[in-house]
């Protein structure tokens, strides 16, 4: 959702500002604003811009704003339309308070109304601008009371960075719901929705609790609970590395994420998989004894990760012969799921931030289900509210379409899978030893595809002109036909649909005909065959075909399809090559169509608000 920054420290704060929101925009790009505080004119500045970062750089760069404390905030917005009056940051009715906001105030049309009978007036349609006329109103001397009471008063969700002329030594952070991370530099702090803005500065994050706030001055953070008691702060060292988070010579984020995808497997199995087929989880933190208690798993997850929790039914009843059942965890929560302490409950995100996902596995976690969460974000809530974590490893994911994370994602699966299994010893030694060895082969299968981008991108200049896409899998690549259709339809703007390959004939093929391509995904596998029938099927209805294959097969020969061949894999592992080809043809697709593939329209890549 929106991307927030503060800083506060002895360099120019305006600057760096610009700098941060560039690194978050993709959480919103709506619309844009920062406020600066000039201490030696007692000056607040306040510049916004009713589109993008860029514009708002461009009005910055004319006249930088001094001071060496300030914020910016991108939105993505939720109440009110991206207008320049609805821009962040909201002032109260003096100006002196600033606020940027990420989340959604509930209850804001309530006290928007009580405040208004006290004669604020309110100049925006958000229900942030609420933030700063109650803080105006409970001030009485000290900020960071009149802050706290405030926040007393708010329901939903929120981030936030709050500064005041009244106590202009200060920058204040809090959250609920949402996340916040303050960077801790030499002599500088910064308050930021997620680690990517902070870490071309330090390396080292406070992570703030829920509820919790806190107050920075030049003396330092100063972290505490919502009824003012002082709480220790968590400091952690990130390992992500600046160039993670530049595109480095890609024309796009997603370009250049993509071919991160072979290092995406390595990274996702580094230290955790022996030769022998023994899986190490460093904070996966459940012993045998607990896992041998597991009757049944429920995964929740939304968009892609959804559909890799998908994959991870197939790998996991496959290994472990547990009974696993997947549900978008924005339903999960709402429908009394049947859980108790012998569930485990795994939590699939990138972000560990989605608003449906933590809400889900907060409520297992009332249930008593032992939760485990796979994500790549170091210290997200969901890391922090989970019994055991699986990290990604993947480094930044800046595009707003998922791509490595999504194939990190199903290997931590694969590791799973494979813990959860050799612990009931359902794993025949031949086979372990065998899939030990092919995920270890996996990266450079992964790289050959990499390798053949071009011919996705003629495949993707040939198909480009079509308004409408099925694509069809078969077993475990029947997930894959599902992410292939949402990458297309939300980089590139096309419909298109995934649907299991013999689903096909019970009602969907009523959709085909000669401007109807379908993508199928017939590579190697049990059920091949029949997938080639089914491609008999949409042919016979003059429905363009272009196929997955594997490489030397001549299976579809005869037929009148475009071929794309990947590497040779075992079936069971063949989801990952396959859907490195369909990412790069759904990118090409959008870059053929002129599309912002960094930031598709209308999305954001971590959703906080339900
Ligand atoms: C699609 C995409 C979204 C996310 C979804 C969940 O490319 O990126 O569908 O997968 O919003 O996000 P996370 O994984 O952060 O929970």
């Amino acid at each position: 959702m929106c991307g927030i920054i503060g800083y506060l420290g002895e360099r120019s704060a305006a600057p760096i500002i610009m700098d941060s929101l560039k690194r978050l925009e993709y959480r919103g790009y709506d619309s844009a604003g920062v406020a600066i505080f000039d201490q030696d004119a007692g000056d607040l500045s306040v510049v916004k811009s009713a589109s993008k970062v860029d514009t708002l750089v461009e009005r910055l760069t004319e006249e930088m704003p001094a001071g060496r404390v300030g914020m910016g905030h991108t939105r993505w917005a939720t109440h009110g339309r991206p207008t320049l009056i609805n821009a962040h940051p909201h002032s109260d009715c003096t100006n002196k308070v600033v606020v940027i906001h990420n989340g959604i105030i509930e209850n804001f049309a309530e006290l928007r109304r009580e405040l208004q009978a006290k004669r604020h007036v309110f100049v925006s349609e958000t229900d942030t601008e609420v933030v700063p006329h109650l803080i105006e109103e409970n001030f009485k001397g000290d900020l960071v009371t009149a802050v706290r009471e405030s926040l007393r008063r708010l329901r939903g969700a929120y981030a936030m960075v709050i500064f005041s002329q009244h106590d202009p030594d200060l920058l204040i952070g809090a959250r609920l719901n949402a996340p916040l991370v303050v960077g801790v530099g030499e002599k500088e702090w910064f308050i930021a929705s997620d680690i990517t803005a902070v870490i071309p500065y330090t390396k080292k994050v406070l992570l703030l609790g829920e509820g919790e706030m806190v107050a920075i001055s030049s003396l330092g953070p100063q972290v505490s609970s919502m009824d003012g008691a002082s709480v220790k702060p968590k400091i952690i060292d990130v390992k992500w590395d600046i160039s993670q988070a530049q595109k480095g010579g890609y024309p796009h984020f997603m370009a250049k994420e993509i071919n991160e995808s072979a290092d995406a497997v390595s990274n996702a199995l580094r230290g955790r998989l022996a030769d022998d087929g023994e899986v190490t989880l460093e904070e996966f933190g459940f012993t045998d004894r607990q896992l041998l208690k597991v009757r049944d798993i429920k995964m929740v997850a939304a968009g892609t990760s959804f559909y890799a929790a998908l994959l991870g039914k197939y790998i996991i009843e496959d290994l472990a012969r547990i009974p696993v059942e997947v549900e978008p965890a924005s339903e999960f929560r709402y429908r009394q799921p049947i859980i108790d302490q012998d569930t485990l409950v795994v939590g699939i995100s990138q972000s560990g931030e989605t608003a449906d996902t933590l809400a889900a596995i907060r409520e297992a976690r009332r249930l008593k289900a032992k939760v485990v969460s796979v994500t790549n974000v170091v210290g997200s809530s969901m890391a922090l509210e989970s019994d055991g974590v699986v990290y990604l490893h993947s480094g930044p994911e800046i595009g707003v379409a998922s791509s490595k994370t999504f194939i990190a994602h199903i290997t931590c699966l694969y590791l799973l899978g494979i813990r959860l299994a050799a612990v009931r010893h359902r794993l025949d030694p031949t086979r372990l030893k065998q899939l030990t060895a092919e995920l270890k082969a996996l990266p450079a299968a992964v790289q050959k595809v990499l390798d053949r981008a071009e011919v996705l991108q003629k495949l993707a200049r040939k198909y480009a002109g079509y308004r409408n896409f099925m694509y069809i899998g078969r077993g475990i690549n029947y997930p894959i036909a599902l992410e292939g259709a949402l990458k297309l339809k939300e980089i590139s703007y096309l419909h298109a649909e995934g649907y299991a390959a013999g689903e096909l004939k019970h009602g969907p093929i009523a959709l085909l005909d000669k401007n109807f391509p379908v993508f199928a995904i017939a590579t190697q596998g049990a059920t091949l065959e029949k997938m080639v029938s089914n491609i008999q099927e949409v042919i016979a209805r003059d429905a363009p075909v272009a196929a997955l294959v594997t490489d030397g097969d001549h299976v579809l020969d005869e037929v009148a399809a475009d071929r794309v061949e990947v590497p040779a894999v075992s079936e069971f592992l063949s989801p990952i090559p396959n859907v490195v080809a369909l990412q790069l043809f759904a990118y090409f697709v959008a870059c053929e169509r002129g599309c912002n593939v960094d930031q598709p329209r209308n999305l954001a890549k971590s959703v906080t608000v339900e």
